[in-house]
């Protein structure tokens, strides 16, 4: 049987011997506090005060305003990055408009490549993937996303001296390096506004682009050490696999959002 002295309630923790204060006193008190570590420091935060400015700007912005000024969401975000990805977005959607006519070509019925028509189909989903990306990114820092017109890519990869395959992936690596160099020219954009934030937001796509650029290059040395036919025969079994890899790899466009 439990003894008498486990049943009973403890004794309360004794309360502070300070009486409770008033609102009043207790207003007093906190200024004071205040007071003396801003005399201690010079530096305190106030944010009822320091915020103004942006308590200003959120209570401004219209709910349903398509406009840039009525963000709620935008801090120290320059009207030049704005541009400058949406820029970006419109040069993923032109590499996959690209990749898309590509693998049109390959899938032809006297080209006959299917494993190119994968790889150049999969690459032209992770562009549009890229350019999805950037659009999320730009509604979270409250940029807005404006779309431009794309330029219709050739039908057509057939080439004499290099073959189809070979001259289609130079292409690709012409392109990839492309959009490095692009995004190497925002990542300056990003720098110039003195944001970080979107400094390291375009430095991960900067590192995939780097990858991206060796893999195709590796892609183009290979094919040019093939020739033009059996060593492509097997260097489309090669991509087939390389395709569906990479497809498993693609985020879902509901993944991507916020
Ligand atoms: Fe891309």
């Amino acid at each position: 049987m439990a003894s008498a002295s486990r049943l009973s309630v403890p004794a309360a923790a004794p309360r502070s011997a300070r009486p409770i204060a008033t609102r009043a006193q207790a207003q007093q008190e906190v200024k004071e506090q205040y007071e003396t570590a801003e005399n201690q420091t010079g530096m305190v935060f106030k944010p009822m005060k320091e915020g103004k400015e942006q308590l200003a700007q959120v209570a401004s912005a219209h709910l349903t305003s398509s406009s840039t000024e009525d963000s709620l969401a935008r801090l120290n975000f320059a009207a030049e990055s704005e541009v400058g990805i949406n820029e970006q977005i419109n040069h993923e959607y032109s590499m996959s408009y690209q990749y898309h006519a590509m693998s049109n070509f390959f899938n032809r019925d006297n080209v006959g490549l299917q494993g190119f028509a994968s790889f150049y189909r999969v690459s032209s989903l992770e562009e549009r993937a890229h350019a999805q990306q950037l659009m999320d990114y730009q509604a979270k820092r409250g940029g807005r996303v404006k779309l431009a017109a794309l330029a219709a890519p050739p039908p057509d990869y057939n080439h004499e001296e290099k073959g189809d395959a070979l001259y289609s992936m130079e292409i690709a690596l012409a392109l990839e390096k492309l959009n490095f160099q692009m995004l190497y020219s925002l990542h300056d954009t990003a720098e110039a506004a003195n944001d970080s934030q979107f400094q390291d937001f375009v430095e991960e796509m900067l590192s995939e682009q780097a990858d991206a650029v060796k893999e195709i290059s590796d892609f183009v040395a290979r094919l040019r050490r093939v020739g033009k036919g059996l060593g492509v025969y097997e260097f489309d079994k090669f991509l087939a696999e390389k395709a569906a890899e990479m497809y498993a790899g693609i985020p879902s466009p509901i993944e991507t959002a916020a």
